[in-house]
């Protein structure tokens, strides 16, 4: 990503005792050579006032939503596409569950739903608001979106409790959003192909066969490709998961449709990322009128796909590609059998089953190239795919 010079920051600040936090990180941007644009809500400005924030940053703090004299000179729209990353911290429960609702009730929040810049939030608040399961799926859904979560924190918290839910340190944050946009740079220009999900595989016009696969840890490795930069086309079988920010989607349902549009999209790639769960087998004669209840038993004939990894290979033989290996066991040695038998240049291997992997939340994975490999341990399926994606970037420029 290309930020402008010198690059300029959204901070939005919301209601929370750490909202003190948030003047040491204005300062630390400005320090840094940043143009910080302050944006608090109504009940932000009960922590500290908004004048802090304007004689640390030069700038003036906005708060309301429909201001004449600032939308005059800066509308809310034209505020939202101004900066190079939005930064809320501290993010309040509040906050968090009206962005995963997309609500734009206040300034801070139409500004979120307005943008295509990144979006970064720092949780803060009592332990128990962090841990209900509200604020956890709210904040599931925020990252599937593409949004990067920092932190929080456990330790002592200002209600007197101890815990999860303290907004990281300034410097915390500070540091994570300049890698972040540091890193974001070095897939810039690149064009990947995702395949994410199960397939569907028709026996009649109304049934299918298909598989447990949720297309949650493609999704997120497409959230994590934009992250950094690259162009992202995502073929999806059916999911119900929201479509990342800045990811063109572009949705199929047999394996045939996810190898005739891998295809056509891989001609213009550069990176080609195999996450979906392909039926290996479709059924061979797909029954033109609903299947009737007959016999007692009844045999349906499979004829094999065609694996698409393996064909969109010999199609662009300069393509990187990075296939998944779903295994239940002898993991390293499937895993190393399929790097070579489809020409892969990376395989991600996971264990599946016993509620592993498919259909949750979180995953770990196994690499494996050609002469080494890695682990990445066990973490929500967002943080997996930023780390993969890490590895991704780093494997595709090293290659001869
Ligand atoms: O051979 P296996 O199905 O175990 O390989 C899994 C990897 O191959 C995944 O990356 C999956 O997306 C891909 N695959 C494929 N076409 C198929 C089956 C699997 O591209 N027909």
């Amino acid at each position: 990503m290309n930020l402008s010079s010198p690059p300029k920051l959204l901070l939005g600040v919301t209601g929370g005792i750490a909202a003190y936090k948030a003047a040491e990180l204005a300062r630390m941007f400005v320090k840094a050579g940043w143009q910080v644009q302050v944006v608090m809500t109504a009940h932000a400005a009960e922590f500290v006032t908004p004048l802090t924030f304007q004689a640390l940053t030069g700038r003036e703090t906005r708060g309301a939503l429909f201001d004449s004299a600032h939308e005059a000179a800066m509308g809310h729209i034209e505020l939202a596409r101004w900066p190079d990353a939005i930064v809320i911290a501290p993010a309040s429960a509040n906050t968090l569950a009206k962005l995963a609702q997309g609500r734009a009730d206040d300034l801070l929040s139409t500004l979120c739903l307005a943008t295509d810049k990144p979006l970064f939030v720092a949780p803060a608040m009592n332990r128990l608001m962090w841990a209900n399961a509200a604020t956890q799926e709210n904040m599931a859904t925020l990252r599937r979106r593409g949004i990067t979560q920092l932190g929080p924190g456990s330790g002592a918290q200002a209600c007197g409790e101890v815990g999860e839910g303290r907004m990281w340190e300034p410097e915390q944050v500070f540091d994570a959003v300049c890698a972040a946009l540091d890193s974001a740079r070095d897939l810039d220009g690149v064009h990947a192909v995702v395949t994410a999900g199960p397939t569907r595989e028709p026996l009649d016009p109304v049934r299918f066969i298909t598989n447990r696969s949720s297309g949650k840890q493609g999704y997120a490795v497409a959230a994590a490709l934009v992250a950094r930069g690259a162009k992202v086309t995502l073929i999806s079988g059916p999911t119900n998961l929201p479509t990342p920010q800045g990811v063109l989607r572009i949705d199929v349902e047999s394996a045939e449709q996810m190898l005739g549009m891998s295809l056509a999209v891989a001609a213009e790639a550069q990176l080609f990322i195999g996450t979906a769960a392909v039926a290996d087998y479709r059924a061979s004669t797909i029954a033109p009128e609903k299947l009737k209840k007959s016999g007692e038993t009844m045999t349906v004939t499979f004829s094999k796909n065609p694996d698409i990894l393996a064909t969109v290979r010999d199609a662009q033989p300069r393509l990187f590609m990075v296939g998944f290996a779903a295994e239940t066991e002898n993991l390293a040695d499937n895993a190393r059998a399929k790097l070579a038998r489809k020409k892969l240049d990376l395989v991600a291997a996971n264990w599946v089953g016993e509620g592993k992997a498919f259909d949750t939340d979180d995953n770990a994975l196994q690499l494996f190239w050609d002469g080494g490999g890695t682990e990445i341990p066990r973490a929500a399926k967002a943080i997996v795919a930023e780390r993969l994606v890490a590895v991704i970037a780093e494997r595709y420029r090293l290659r001869p």
